[in-house]
């Protein structure tokens, strides 16, 4: 049975790629933050499904904290094989107006956690395993107002194309996925229910995506059928980018 780590695995996209690998038979670690009531909802849907599966909190943003993910993954399921690098935050600023707490947010909770856990897992990850890193659809449509956020995901999407070359001997997939908006309690917070009109309004497929759309692509990525896929970018946002 595959052993998959799902960051940020509690609510949202990462929720979804949680039940999703769950319902396609690995043991999955279900991290959160804050929210522990979430991430053991989670397990519940997952065992329902037959599958097995444990929330684990750790804070991504510390080194220390992400190591002891890990080690509960080994100590309660035997190694890890998947990383799921969902785990982010967004703040929408113009570069004029961005503050100084404002980068050191972005850089800290969406690049240096991807890197700490990149690192992580190029180290302990079983031959043969998957990367997949939860990027965001800013980093290809460049919009107003996303620069640190895009900055922040850019820099992590980089990591993955260079970890692939790194790791791709072992048989290691490393693969960014680009969400474009999608149905979740964060960007219910960061963006206004016009600006969200406007984003269908620009996408092909004519609807805002559901996290389902993102943890389908994550299950793909993370299967055997995958195998021959590494260091890409997948643009998932129903044709907007
Ligand atoms: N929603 C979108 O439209 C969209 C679009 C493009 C990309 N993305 C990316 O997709 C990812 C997930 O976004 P989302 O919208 O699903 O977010 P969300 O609904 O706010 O869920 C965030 C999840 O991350 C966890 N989390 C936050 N900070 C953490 C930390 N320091 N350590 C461990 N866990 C932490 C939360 O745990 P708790 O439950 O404990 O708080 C929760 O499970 C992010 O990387 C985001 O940048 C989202």
């Amino acid at each position: 049975m595959p052993v998959a780590i799902v960051t940020g695995g509690s609510r949202g996209i990462g929720r979804a790629i949680a039940e999703r690998l769950g319902a396609d038979g690995a043991a999955v670690v279900v991290n959160y933050q804050s929210n522990r009531s979430a991430a053991e909802q989670v397990v519940d849907t997952i065992e329902r499904s037959g599958g097995r599966g444990v929330a684990v909190r750790a804070d991504v943003a510390d080194p220390t904290q992400l190591r002891g993910l890990f080690d509960s993954a080994e100590e309660r399921f035997g190694g890890v094989d998947t990383l799921v690098n969902n785990a982010g935050t967004a703040r929408f600023a113009p570069i004029a107006e961005a503050t100084d707490e404002d980068y050191e947010l972005m850089f800290s909770l969406n690049t240096r956690t991807t890197f700490v856990a990149l690192r992580e897992a190029a180290n302990r990850l079983r031959d043969n395993g998957r990367i997949i890193v939860i990027s965001s659809g800013v980093t290809a449509t460049h919009r107003p107002g996303s620069g640190l956020y895009s900055a922040s995901k850019a820099a992590g999407e980089e990591l993955v194309r260079i970890l692939a070359r790194e790791l791709g001997p072992r048989g290691i997939t490393v693969n960014n996925v680009l969400p474009g908006a999608i149905r979740t309690e964060a960007l219910a917070a960061a963006r206004s229910p016009e600006l969200t009109a406007q984003v269908v309004a620009s996408t092909p497929l004519g609807r805002i995506g559901e996290p389902g759309d993102i943890a389908d692509i994550v299950a793909f990525l993370a299967s055997d059928a995958a195998r021959w896929i590494t260091g890409e970018t997948v643009h998932a946002g129903g044709g907007l980018f």
